[in-house]
């Protein structure tokens, strides 16, 4: 007898069956199943249990009100820390909380004003040489949100072999991880060809130029008001003591990681949608005349058309989390060791908490209209203690961004339409606007 009442689903040759669908079309297949079960599932892969849900009280449940129950799995943390080192986004437990108490301040909304030019000029200067016609935006928004944390960390020249290096970094590694994750029948092959020792030079590269940024940081008195200064200044509370120079260089990197990918999706889904719903297009430009960067930060109707686009592609579509204990919710139990699978992309499309769900109307979010309850069905950034700790700063640089382009050129749509890429995060595949300089 089975001494768990787990969720309907999958027994193991279906599971099996399952995976490979999964693999194939991840959000189709997890959109068919959630229909057939309700919101709720599991997959049986023999040792490994689970279970994938839309249902918002299950999230509510998993990421906050019993939250200490849960940990990010291996693949987030073991996995990408490999590559990355011990950073926020890939650690867990002490060591996550210790990090977090010592860094949350530092991206506080009041904290992060001082790089509010910082991320202007960046949009300034990338908005100068932006390719007009009809563009592929997707590179482009890519390179800028690269430059912007870039920018913010180190509010210095950074050399442009220096910029390239870090760039390449980032995305080759970015690039072999989802290959690992995506076949992992073949670890050993990406072992014993060398693919793994590869990427693990190509991250010690990664440290040893980040480290001489710190180091020559370190001889001078001036200030940068950058996020580099805040890492060096932050003192653990109870030593007084600040990071060892290793763990500021894996902080840089999650950073570097966590920061830039998510930002160019959200802003290529938002300039897409955009392009293709002129109403919208037009009363957000009405709304938005003239405003200066602090007013774009603030402004209502920018966030909305941001929160709309992020409702509908949410960029970090999907999360996990392992139960540490044996756990139960709404009926269901279920073993420690269970990994539940939180599927935002299906919560934001949900008929049931959404009216015309796959309408794009960023008025639901304007403050007018607000409702409480959406904190409980809408997770762009997460939620509870490890809800993303640059919110403010991604909501920040992308109303700074939205203000300058769409009041700097004209978007239209062109015939083709962008696929969904659901990799680790939710990226387009071309998204071909037709774009023009105003004179
Ligand atoms: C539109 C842009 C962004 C989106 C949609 C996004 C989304 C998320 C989500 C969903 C998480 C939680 C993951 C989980 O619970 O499993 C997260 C965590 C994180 N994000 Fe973001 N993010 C964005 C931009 C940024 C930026 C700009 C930064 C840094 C400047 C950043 C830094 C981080 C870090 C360090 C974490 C780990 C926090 C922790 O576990 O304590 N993110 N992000």
């Amino acid at each position: 007898m089975e001494k768990y009442a787990m969720p309907e689903g999958y027994n193991f040759i279906q599971s099996l069956w399952r995976t490979y669908k999964q693999v194939k079309d991840p959000i189709g297949a997890m959109e068919e199943s959630m229909e057939q079960f309700n919101g709720t599932y599991s997959v049986n892969l023999g040792t490994r249990r689970l279970i994938a849900t839309q249902d918002p009280g299950f999230i509510d449940h998993v990421l906050k009100s019993n939250h200490k129950n849960y940990h990010k799995s291996a693949i987030q943390t073991e996995e990408l820390g490999k590559f990355l080192g011990k950073g926020l986004l890939t650690s867990n437990g002490d060591y996550w909380l210790k990090q977090r108490r010592l860094i949350q301040p530092g991206f506080h909304i009041e904290k992060i004003h001082a790089l509010y030019s910082i991320i202007k000029k960046t949009v300034d200067d990338f908005l100068v040489e932006f390719p007009e016609g009809k563009v592929d935006v997707y590179p482009h928004l890519h390179k800028l949100a690269f430059e912007i944390v870039i920018n913010s960390l180190f509010n210095i020249q950074v050399p442009l072999e220096t910029r390239n290096k870090l760039n390449e970094f980032i995305n080759e590694v970015q690039a072999f991880v989802i290959k690992d994750l995506r076949q992992p029948y073949k670890s050993w092959w990406f072992r014993l060809s060398g693919e793994v020792a590869r990427n693990l030079e190509r991250a010690k590269g990664a440290r040893d130029v980040i480290r001489d940024i710190i180091n020559t940081r370190r001889q001078s008195t001036d200030k940068f008001n950058d996020l580099l200064d805040m890492l060096l200044s932050v003192r653990y509370e109870d030593t007084g003591e600040p990071m060892q120079e290793d763990q500021v260089i894996d902080e840089i990197l999650i950073v570097l990681i966590a920061g830039h990918e998510t930002t160019a999706n959200a802003l290529s889904w938002t300039l897409y949608l955009l392009a293709n719903h002129p109403a919208e297009r037009q009363q957000l430009k009405e709304a938005t005349k003239d405003l200066n960067v602090i007013q774009s930060v603030a402004s209502d109707p920018l966030a909305a058309v941001i929160k709309e686009s992020m409702r509908l592609y949410p960029p970090a579509w999907i999360s996990d989390r392992v139960a540490l204990n044996d756990d139960s919710y709404n009926g269901f139990t279920f073993p420690k060791g269970s990994i539940i699978i939180l599927f935002y992309y299906g919560l934001h499309r949900d008929e049931k908490h959404w009216q015309e769900a796959s309408a794009f109307n960023p008025g639901r979010f304007l403050k007018a209209n607000e409702d409480k309850s959406k904190t409980k069905t809408y997770y762009p950034f997460g939620g509870g203690p490890r809800l993303c700790i640059g919110n403010n700063f991604a909501m920040a640089e992308m109303a700074i961004f939205l203000q300058a382009m769409i009041h700097q050129f004209e978007i239209a749509p062109t015939s083709e339409h962008p696929l969904l890429r659901p990799l680790v995060t939710l990226r387009p595949t071309r998204v071909m606007l037709n774009i023009n300089r105003k004179q």
